[in-house]
């Protein structure tokens, strides 16, 4: 099994050394990678929306961008770590999210797992934690879980470091236990963000392209396509997706004005207040 580490932070510090850590306490029998994301640098997203409306090479780094998706596709598994910079991520784990955030339209990574690290104080666990969670799950990844390790950049007593090296070890074992399992089980917010992307593409086709693209493609058009995959999906939640999508398409319908639909070119759509 490959692991591909994606790191967002500097090589010499707290996150590498949980990482380094982690790493020697893994039992199984991996091929690793460390993709440090400063070492493949992209420029800032520019929001052209290139790469959700018209396809993802249409974007101006997409050959940057590329060369760090590929490098997923080769893995089974992706641990995307972060410590935290003003309750959130890095800039540098922002900017590359950014960069691949098309997937949530289009997910490609089913059948792969993904793990999520990050470090900073406590309380900021859950904004640190849910760029990265957030674009995991909607890009067709299953969880294997996150580990959280609150270290510091001053000195720590021996007392703190072995319950961070705890912690870190639980970690570990929680990852090794979940990457073995393969069962998807899609939740509804997953379920209700297909139902979003196929009505949005097939109500302003023209101007979601590549997305009205994919949705042609895995047969999305036809109602009894409840997913972006066929996986077994409880009947109360089918029914209250449906449910849910029905009115969603109804009130989209009623926002969009038809007349400047028509004549919009395909790609972004700028609405002007002035
Ligand atoms: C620019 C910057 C912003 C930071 N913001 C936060 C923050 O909002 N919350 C926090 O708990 N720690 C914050 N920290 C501290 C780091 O999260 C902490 O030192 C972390 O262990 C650094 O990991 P690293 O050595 O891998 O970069 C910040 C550090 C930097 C450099």
């Amino acid at each position: 099994m490959k692991i591909l580490f994606i790191i967002g932070s500097s090589k010499n510090g707290n996150t590498t050394e949980i990482i380094s850590y982690f790493k020697s306490k893994l039992t199984g029998d991996y091929q690793i990678e460390d993709l440090y994301l400063s070492d493949y640098p992209i420029d800032f997203c520019i929001g052209c929306h290139n790469c959700i409306m018209l396809g993802e090479e249409k974007c101006p780094h997409y050959e940057s961008v590329k060369k760090i998706e590929e490098k997923i596709l080769e893995s089974d598994i992706t641990v995307l770590s972060s410590p935290g910079y003003m309750f959130s991520i890095t800039g540098i784990m922002k900017n590359f999210l950014d960069h691949v955030a098309y997937n949530c339209h289009r997910p490609k990574y089913f059948g792969k797992k993904i793990f999520y690290i990050g470090n900073c104080t406590k309380w900021q666990n859950n904004s640190l934690i849910t760029p990265m969670s957030t674009w995991g799950s909607a890009t067709g990844f299953k969880s294997a879980g996150k580990l959280f390790v609150d270290i510091y950049p001053f000195p720590l007593t021996d007392k703190e470091l072995d319950t961070r090296r705890k912690t870190i070890e639980k970690g570990v074992v929680e990852f090794e236990k979940n990457i073995k399992n393969n069962e998807i089980k899609p939740d509804f917010g997953s379920l209700m963000v297909f139902r979003a992307f196929r009505t949005i593409s097939q109500l302003a086709p023209g101007i979601m392209k590549a997305d009205k693209q994919y949705m042609e493609k895995i047969g999305a058009y036809n109602p009894e396509k409840k997913w972006f995959i066929d996986v077994k999906i409880p009947l109360f939640k089918r029914i209250m997706a449906d449910i849910i999508e029905k009115s969603m398409k109804k009130s989209i319908n009623s926002m969009i004005d038809k007349d400047r639909l028509s004549s919009a070119k395909s790609g972004i759509f700028r609405n002007k207040l002035m």
